[in-house]
């Protein structure tokens, strides 16, 4: 499906019924990283998955991709689609940030958040200048030259080296990403403000999971987020690496189903 907005359609996906939630993936990939997810989450509520701008079917605009402009694409979706009350939200890694950066816009929107391989501080100021560094190198060389620096951090060294066809199956996602979209997000990041002080405000039920094989966001910044978020539940799974719900779609489905009967 797709909804036109000013300047820009975005491609999404609708599965199941009822109670809607919202999640969004991470960056370089698009919606269908959430396939693992389709068959026990649609069999529980609405899950609506959208494709970002810039990657997936959705429009690949020339610009930065602040955290706030994607967090206000998930609102015209929700506007669109109907969903009136509140809802659950959720993404991994850049999909959290901006799941964070909706939860500070649209609070009244949000009645619980799951927060997969994410952190809610800034960019240090070396982690700044290697996005720049990888935008200059994927506007010059394609989006080819990121692939290959990022993919074998994306998943376990366990899964990057006993699952074959999932790591093939990633990378075809990343390899499928636009030049705009991957320098517009990673510009995007690269500007988006420090979410620790929001951790503390946040009074809704938060669902927080980790691979504990993350190489690139360290299992501690879970359990950092953990102590902010009120009443949240960790949930650090075991022989994943970033790709959590990719590597252990089972357990990832089950942490999530429980937390959405809990709410
Ligand atoms: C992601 O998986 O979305 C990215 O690793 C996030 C990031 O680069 O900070």
């Amino acid at each position: 499906m797709h909804l036109h907005l000013p300047g820009f359609t975005m491609h999404y996906e609708i599965y199941g019924r009822d109670t809607p939630l919202l999640l969004i993936h991470a960056f370089p990939l698009n919606c269908q990283m959430w396939a693992p997810q389709i068959g026990d989450l649609a069999k529980e509520v609405k899950l609506i998955i959208p494709d970002m701008r810039g990657f997936g079917e959705s429009d690949q605009p020339p610009e930065t991709y602040r955290m706030e402009i994607l967090a206000d694409d998930c609102m015209a979706l929700l506007d669109a689609v109907g969903a009136v009350q509140p809802v659950v939200i959720g993404g991994l890694s850049m999909g959290g940030y901006i799941s964070l950066a909706f939860y500070r816009k649209y609070p009244h929107k949000v009645a619980g958040l799951i927060l997969a391989a994410t952190r809610a501080s800034a960019d240090t100021p070396e982690g700044k200048s290697n996005r720049e560094a990888a935008a200059e190198k994927t506007k010059t060389l394609g989006v080819g030259a990121l692939v290959s620096d990022m993919l074998p951090k994306m998943m376990s060294p366990m899964t990057y080296t006993s699952h074959p066809e999932l790591v093939m199956h990633v990378e075809s996602m990343m390899q499928s990403a636009s030049v705009n979209g991957v320098v517009g997000a990673l510009l995007g990041m690269k500007e988006r403000p420090d979410s620790q002080d929001l951790l503390t405000q946040i009074d809704v039920p938060t669902l927080i999971l980790h691979g504990t094989d993350d190489q690139l966001i360290p299992p501690q910044v879970a359990e950092n987020m953990h102590e902010k978020i009120k009443g949240s539940k960790l949930s650090l799974v075991a022989d994943a690496g970033h790709l959590l719900n990719i590597e252990q779609p089972q357990r990832f489905n089950q942490d999530v189903v429980e937390f959405l009967r809990s709410i």
